[in-house]
């Protein structure tokens, strides 16, 4: 496992850019595992300026994303489809065919979560971006899931519905439950790139580091995969040696 510490939110942003940027310069039809959330968000605008300014083209690649919360039609201002539209569809000149999310309004969830397990592994994920929640959660995998889960619905944890309320109008307004990839499914990237800013995640990134596997920490299940680069600002890295 690789780790940088970054200076500053604005640093961790760049550095993250960079290395999918690279991954995309070494090959214009990579596929690109990406998460949602307020970490992202300053990568995502990096790498849209670094596309902007460059003679790079995206037509080739694809995007997988991690999780979509169940009950908010797309068009919603807080699904996760929306967030991706407005931060890496539109910017990065992405058509329909190019970007996978699952469907968090199917008839059948539990079809859907068979049928995107299946779409990994038909495509297969390349570099696999992730941020973390403050309890350890990678995707919505809160602690407690077992680390050979694939695609799967969840029930988030009221600590996580808390977190995320600051897009809604209220805690109440945060959906119960999300489909998500399963920590099985994230630990087939070939590569996965954590980003993790703010004293907040500084637990998290601790266990990460120095503690054993645990399923009470789901991010310690990065541990068993062999190609790990963590980008962590100091205050997220401030409980790591
Ligand atoms: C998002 C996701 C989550 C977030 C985590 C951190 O697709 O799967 O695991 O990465 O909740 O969220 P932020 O970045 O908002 O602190």
């Amino acid at each position: 496992m690789k780790i940088n510490i970054a200076s500053d939110y604005h640093d961790m942003s760049r550095q993250a850019a960079e290395r999918f940027y690279e991954k995309l310069q070494a090959d214009p039809s990579v596929h690109f595992g990406l998460a949602t959330g307020g970490t992202p968000i300053g990568m995502y605008r990096h790498l849209s300026e670094l596309l902007a300014s460059s003679p790079l083209k995206t037509d080739a690649l694809k995007t997988f994303n991690l999780d979509e919360y169940i009950g908010l039609p797309p068009s919603d201002p807080n699904s996760f489809y929306s967030f991706m539209k407005e931060q890496v569809y539109k910017p990065w000149n992405l058509q329909a065919d190019q970007c996978f999310i699952p469907d968090g309004n199917a008839a059948d969830l539990e079809k859907e979560c068979e049928r995107y397990e299946a779409m990994i592994d038909q495509y297969g994920i390349d570099v696999q971006l992730l941020g973390v929640g403050k309890n350890g959660h990678i995707g919505f995998n809160e602690p407690g899931t077992r680390f050979d889960a694939l695609t799967q619905v969840v029930e988030l944890k009221p600590s996580t519905r808390k977190a995320n309320a600051r897009f809604f109008p209220s805690t109440d307004d945060v959906p119960t439950h999300a489909v998500t990839m399963g920590i099985g499914s994230i630990l087939k990237a070939k590569e996965i790139v954590l980003i993790a800013s703010g004293e907040a995640k500084a637990e998290a990134v601790y266990a990460l580091v120095h503690r054993e596997q645990t399923e009470d920490w789901p991010i310690t299940a990065l541990k068993q995969h062999r190609n790990v680069t963590v980008i962590v600002d100091e205050a997220a890295g401030r409980l790591i040696d």
